[in-house]
């Protein structure tokens, strides 16, 4: 399974223990950037990384920056994609259970590393529900238009 990463300079230290710890889960990574810490603007990889899940390249995606917001705010302006910010376990496997999230935001000035990790986890090892779940996505879809 492919998984598309990107962050901001807000949130590439976290990126990188995400992208090398989902490499050593199994994971085939695409990574959009950014590649250092110097200044970038969040919505350009936002964008960039829904294109990889919209495409199909990608099954899902990792967006970090300084709080998960900013990032997660750009993500959500593209139809197609449900992309929740996430700070704990919980969060994190229900909105796969329930929203079916192809997209996770978390804040690396927020969220620290290995509760990051198991964050991760927890969105990998739910399953989505379908049923009355899938119709309230619909929804969420009829609303995108
Ligand atoms: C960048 O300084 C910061 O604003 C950004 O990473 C993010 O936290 C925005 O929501």
């Amino acid at each position: 399974m492919k998984v598309v990463i990107g962050s901001d300079h807000g949130g590439f230290e976290l990126k990188e223990v995400l992208k090398n710890y989902l490499e050593e889960k199994g994971f085939c990574v695409t990574d959009v950037g950014c590649y250092d810490t110097a200044s970038v603007d969040y919505p350009d990889i936002a964008e960039k990384a829904c294109e990889k899940v919209l495409s199909g390249e990608c099954g899902w995606g990792v967006l970090v920056c300084g709080t998960g917001i900013g990032i997660s705010i750009a993500a959500n302006k593209v139809r197609g994609i449900r992309c929740a910010l996430v700070s704990n376990e919980y969060s994190a496997e229900m909105t796969k259970r329930h929203n079916n999230s192809n997209m996770l935001a978390l804040g690396g000035r927020v969220t620290g590393p290995d509760l990051a990790k198991n964050i991760l986890n927890a969105y990998i090892s739910a399953e989505f529900e379908g049923g009355r779940h899938q119709s309230r996505i619909d929804k969420i879809k009829a609303i995108e238009g």
